[in-house]
């Protein structure tokens, strides 16, 4: 595996690459995602009143949806890597509260100490996710909860390597996929991994 500190390039690089398209095809996100989130967001079973993370926002779908969950009198903050999905977040939610950082290293949080973090489709493309998932910990009050989706492993998930021969012939050969816990979309797909990671960050 490459060094973390190659891995937070590509990781930065790549997202800075995808940001318009991701912009252009927000709403349609919002729609493929919110079946993938469902579970987690119900997990947290957020109410009125309280404060929380949502971490890798993207386009801010989902910290709308807390939002809608916390109010009144609670707060949704949306934090993530890409400075333009940050800004289109801003644009297409006004009135909401969204952070350019990375999770790794994010400095202070506007609204922590969090009562919840939640986490759509991200952690698993985290270069050092003890890192990261210390770093959420930080960010939550004693006691507070984390309730994130990521995928399973690649077999349960044709659409990647679907996507990768149906485009190789008009873009040519693509980067090797990432394996095992090479951070990527499967990388926390081995349930044992995942406790690991949590436990490493502080998590019970
Ligand atoms: C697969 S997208 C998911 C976006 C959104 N949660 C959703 O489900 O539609 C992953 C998101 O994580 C963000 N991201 C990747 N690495 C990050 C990091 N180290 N810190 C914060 N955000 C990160 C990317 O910029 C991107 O918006």
């Amino acid at each position: 595996m490459a060094d973390i500190a190659e891995l937070r390039a590509r990781n930065a690089d790549f997202w800075a690459r995808a940001a318009q398209g991701w912009i252009r095809q927000a709403d349609r996100h919002d729609a493929l995602g919110r079946p993938l989130g469902k579970v987690a967001l119900e997990a947290l079973r957020l109410e009125p009143g309280e404060r929380v993370l949502d971490v890798g926002c993207g386009c801010g779908g989902t910290t709308a949806e807390l939002a809608a969950m916390v109010m009144p009198g609670g707060l949704a903050v949306g934090l993530d890597l890409s400075e333009a999905m940050v800004a289109a977040a801003t644009q297409r939610f006004p009135g909401l509260t969204f952070v350019d950082a990375d999770i790794e290293a994010p400095g202070p949080v506007a609204g922590s100490p969090f009562d919840a973090v939640f986490s759509r489709m991200t952690l698993m493309l985290l270069p050092d996710p003890v890192a990261g998932l210390r770093n959420i910990r930080e960010l939550m009050r004693p006691g507070g909860r984390l309730a994130a989706t990521v995928f399973r492993a690649s077999a349960a998930n044709p659409w990647l390597s679907a996507t990768v021969l149906g485009v190789a012939p008009h873009v040519g050969a693509l980067p090797p996929l990432p394996v095992g816990a090479e951070p990527g979309p499967f990388a926390f797909a081995d349930p044992a991994y995942v406790k690991r990671v949590l436990a490493d960050a502080g998590f019970r």
